[in-house]
């Protein structure tokens, strides 16, 4: 033990490597379905700084509140980028750990060194059009939010007026995904298959290689396009604020972006569907009062999308906790665990009108989200219309039953049964070419590619969804 004067006096600083510690397996069963306890568990036991098991990979899991912030608010300390992790430069991390090849793909969030500041200046950039509430790009962005999220109960609507469906699956998930493709500019609705693709990658079953494959050489064939005839598109932007990128960088930002936009927007609109209906009263009038937004923000507050950040990496030996961590070892931030650090949940009133903003839930210090504002707009526009065109929806499992899904760095909701009642009648019998038009601002959105949606993988799947609910 080495004796550090801490900010609350001097503790105790195990400086025991990291390797030496045999640290116990992160991502157990108890991680899967109680991930509260396990935090909990590692609280306890090491403080606020645990070390854990990533699949046999050793690393350190940040589970205070104070900690968390001092390893995000700076960067220079606890820099990200794999070239700093000692035990990867020495060979020491299997060329087979399941986590590699999330965290191996160069692009903005998993990146440091030189190359980071310039292309989170031209992310920054890029995103700027469809977040400034007053460009056309972004109340274009609503208005196909909008259009789509109608599109989609609509469909759901064809199973009848009344009736049962997973609005997981209905909704939430392809919902971010339809928004990714317009983020992306796909022509038409070429890129619901790349969207299918990403699906099957994010749930990672036997398909998931090729469909990776696919999607890659898909994304690398749009960027080549962009490269060629620009437009008025995320990829078109990007490389307007960064002509230097090569078109296999670009491709990887733009797969970043479709796997962020995919499941942490759809996981934000599912909890915030549950917390409207089986939260208090609250949560239910706020949709009238117009504070969706001040609803959501305690969502992710309670519930995280990202409940683990991909890791930091010690620039020296650092004391953090009750530990020496030393130069080049893999720090792990959970906001998951922070928010639930007695520090921060113990200021947090339930009971209060206005949640904080201090949460972590979008990161902290300059390497923070970039998109909240457009995430959270997508998430706002969706929940909005669903408990506008339903006039009844509840679950249909207890809320303490809903079955939820884990990766290391991810919690959502695997499924979202509920039981609805349309508040206009269904336009079951209505074949998708005569649905009534869309409002106005939203129809030359829509119409171009309306019925070649129809006719994609995704749209054939959403429909064969709406049979097994019946
Ligand atoms: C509910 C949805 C979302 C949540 C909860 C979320 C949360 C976060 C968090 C916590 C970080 C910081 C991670 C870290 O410090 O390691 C982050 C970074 C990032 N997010 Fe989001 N995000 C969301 C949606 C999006 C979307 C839709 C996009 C793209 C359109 C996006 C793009 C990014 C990028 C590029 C970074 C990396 C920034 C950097 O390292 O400089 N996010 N996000």
């Amino acid at each position: 033990m080495e004796s550090q004067v801490g900010e609350s006096g001097s503790v105790d600083v195990d400086g025991t490597r990291l390797e030496e510690l045999t640290p116990e397996p992160l991502l157990t069963r108890d991680y899967e379905t109680r991930p509260s306890l396990v935090y909990e568990r590692l609280r306890q036991r090491h403080g606020a700084v645990a070390p854990v098991d990533l699949l046999g990979v050793p690393a350190w899991l940040v589970l205070g509140y104070r900690e968390a912030l001092e390893v995000l608010q700076d960067d220079d300390a606890w820099p990200k980028g794999l070239e700093n992790w000692r035990a990867r430069t020495a060979g020491e991390v299997p060329a087979d750990w399941p986590l590699g090849p999330s965290l191996e793909v160069n692009h903005v969030l998993i990146q440091g060194g030189p190359g980071y500041p310039s292309l989170r200046t031209a992310w920054d950039a890029a995103l700027k059009p469809f977040q400034d509430p007053g460009h056309p790009q972004a109340k274009r962005l609503k208005a196909a939010v909008t259009a789509y999220a109608d599109d989609l109960i609509t469909l759901v609507g064809q199973g009848g007026g009344t009736g049962v469906a997973d609005l997981s699956a209905q909704f939430s998930r392809p919902l971010p995904l339809m928004v990714a493709s317009h983020l992306l500019g796909f022509p038409g609705s070429q890129g619901d298959d790349a969207l299918m693709d990403m699906w099957r990658v994010l749930d990672a079953g036997p398909d998931a290689e090729p469909a990776l494959e696919r999607l890659l050489a898909t994304l690398a064939e749009l960027a080549a396009v962009k490269l060629k005839e620009p437009g008025d598109d995320f990829p078109s932007y990007l490389l307007a604020a960064h002509p230097g990128l090569s078109l296999d960088e670009l491709a990887r930002e733009l797969f970043m972006l479709l796997g962020m936009t995919s499941d942490h927007v759809g996981i934000l609109m599912s909890n915030t569907v549950v917390e409207v209906i089986s939260g208090d009263g609250g949560a239910r009038a706020s949709l009238s009062a117009g504070m969706i937004r001040e609803t959501m923000n305690r969502v992710v507050m309670r519930k995280p999308p990202l409940v683990n950040f991909v890791p930091r990496f010690a620039a020296e030996d650092t004391p953090l906790g009750n530990y020496t961590i030393r130069a080049g070892d893999p720090v792990w931030v959970s906001s998951a665990a922070a928010h639930a650090d007695p520090l921060f949940a113990d200021h947090v009133a339930p009971s209060s009108t206005i949640s904080t903003r201090a949460h972590l839930s979008w990161g902290a210090g300059r390497r923070q989200c970039p998109a909240r504002e457009l995430a959270s707009t997508v998430a706002a526009v969706g929940v909005g219309r669903l408990f506008e065109r339903f006039s009844h929806l509840d679950l249909a499992l207890p809320a303490d039953q809903l079955p939820w899904r884990s990766s290391p760095f991810m919690r959502g909701l695997r499924s979202l049964p509920v039981r609805y009642e349309l508040a206009s009648p269904p336009e079951r019998t209505a074949p998708p070419q005569t649905a009534p038009d869309p409002a106005p601002e939203t129809a030359d959105v829509v119409l171009p590619d309306r019925s070649a949606r129809q006719r994609s993988s995704l749209w054939r799947y959403l429909t064969g969804l709406i049979r097994s609910a019946r």
